[in-house]
């Protein structure tokens, strides 16, 4: 079997949730000698392509990679969302949902929420002189803030959290993530009747009533969206945060940049979304045979960008493996994904981690890792280090 085949096969062998610390050697592999790989997921016949012009060429290009591809994989468990609609359905739902993720909403008033429930766990430890801060912080602010701007009631939080786990463990055990789905619509259906009679400003009214030209949400809709929202907040800004905080506590040069210039501090986000994408792979199903990098993708395929690598591809970053602030080409990097499906949270990730790392940093003086700690980036479908033993004071 040819080197960068059986590289990849190795890779995708077992489950897309495993602790793996160091895919980037196979990305590297693949992007010399096989930039396209047909390989058998999980999921079926899978193209896989790595190079970070075709990733970005694959994303911007909707009417050959369409993004129903999703619904093959994470859209079996949250039913029809925005992630797999495409065309004029795409759009009608995005104008609908845009509002309640601007700038604007996020400076009025989200910035104190994020920054109450950072506060409020970090009190929780800052005084033991030590603390894991991805149990202890990373893991579940993120959602504890979703909880906040959907208002549900913060006593339903852990089994919140369980569901919203559980979802994603649809390709490795579908009937763990089918419950958790059918519980999650069971929790919010009666929730969304009273939110309907009795509006607040809380996401779920927001959703429920809002409306462009006279287009509305249906309640299916709104549920789905909402099923969507809670991975969206459970597995993706906890693994940035942890990424970012592991990246300076291991970068001296970096934190010391961090700290002395706030402006560093959003240098520090951008390069840890290039370096760590939290979410490493997109899928797209192509609408008819298309060549990328020399090999013919059939019609129907199941196709992975993958992010993760696109973002370590060393004809687009110099030194790719290097986390390296101020690099030239900030915010390029393509984690939040490109083009019509470009993340929606991509504000609300940013303010979550950048309130999370100033707190932290004005809070908890001479922060480091424990001397000890033996903590690694981990991860293939997601990646963020899986503990932040720290000691301060
Ligand atoms: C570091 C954190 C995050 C990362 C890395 C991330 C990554 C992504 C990526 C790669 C996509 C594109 C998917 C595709 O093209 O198929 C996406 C879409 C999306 N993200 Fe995020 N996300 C993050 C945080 C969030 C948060 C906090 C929210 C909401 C609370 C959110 C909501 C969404 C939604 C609704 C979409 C679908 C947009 C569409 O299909 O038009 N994301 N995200």
């Amino acid at each position: 079997m040819e080197p960068a085949f059986e590289s990849a096969t190795r890779l995708f062998g077992g489950s897309m949730m495993s602790p793996i610390p160091d895919p980037y050697p196979v990305y590297r592999q693949l992007r010399r000698d096989r930039p396209v790989v047909m390989l058998d997921g999980q999921l079926g016949r899978v193209a896989l392509i790595s190079r970070y012009d075709d990733v970005a060429a694959a994303l911007k290009d909707s009417a050959v990679f369409s993004a129903r591809g999703n619904a093959r994989g994470i859209g079996m468990v949250m039913g029809r969302t925005i992630l797999e609609m495409e065309g004029a359905e795409h759009l009608r739902q995005r104008r609908l949902v845009t509002p309640a993720f601007s700038p604007r909403t996020l400076r009025e008033g989200l910035d104190v929420v994020v920054e109450n429930v950072i506060e409020r766990l970090v009190d929780g430890f800052a005084g033991d002189g030590k603390a894991d801060l991805v149990s202890q912080l990373t893991f579940t602010f993120p959602l504890r803030v979703m909880a906040h701007v959907m208002a549900l009631p913060i006593d339903d939080f852990d089994q919140f959290h369980h569901w919203a786990i559980d979802l994603l463990s649809i390709a490795d055990d579908p009937q763990r993530g089918f419950d958790a789905a059918a519980k999650i619509v069971d929790y919010l259906r009666p929730i969304l009747e009273e939110r309907r009679r009795d509006p607040g400003s809380d996401l779920i009214s927001t959703l429920l009533h809002a409306d462009v030209e006279g287009e509305r949400l249906t309640e299916e809709e709104v549920l789905s969206f909402l099923r969507l929202l809670l991975p969206a907040g459970a597995e993706t800004t906890y693994r940035l945060t942890g990424s970012l905080l592991h990246a300076l506590l291991t970068h001296p040069e970096a934190h010391d940049e961090v700290r002395s210039d706030p402006a560093g501090l959003d240098r520090a986000i951008e390069e840890t979304l290039r370096w760590e994408a939290a979410v490493q792979y997109v899928s797209r199903e192509t609408t008819r045979a298309v060549e990328v990098a020399e090999t013919t993708i059939g019609p129907n395929e199941l196709v992975m960008l993958a992010i993760g690598s696109a973002n370590r591809d060393g004809a687009h970053f110099e030194d790719p493996d290097r986390f390296v602030l101020g690099r030239r080409s900030v915010g390029d990097h393509l984690a939040f994904g490109f083009g019509e499906h470009f993340c929606l949270g991509s504000n609300l990730a940013r303010l979550e981690a950048r309130t999370a790392v100033r707190i932290l940093f004005d809070r908890l003086p001479n922060l480091r890792l424990a001397p000890d700690a033996d903590c690694r980036i981990v991860g293939l479908a997601f990646r963020s280090p899986d503990r932040l033993p720290v000691v301060f004071g």
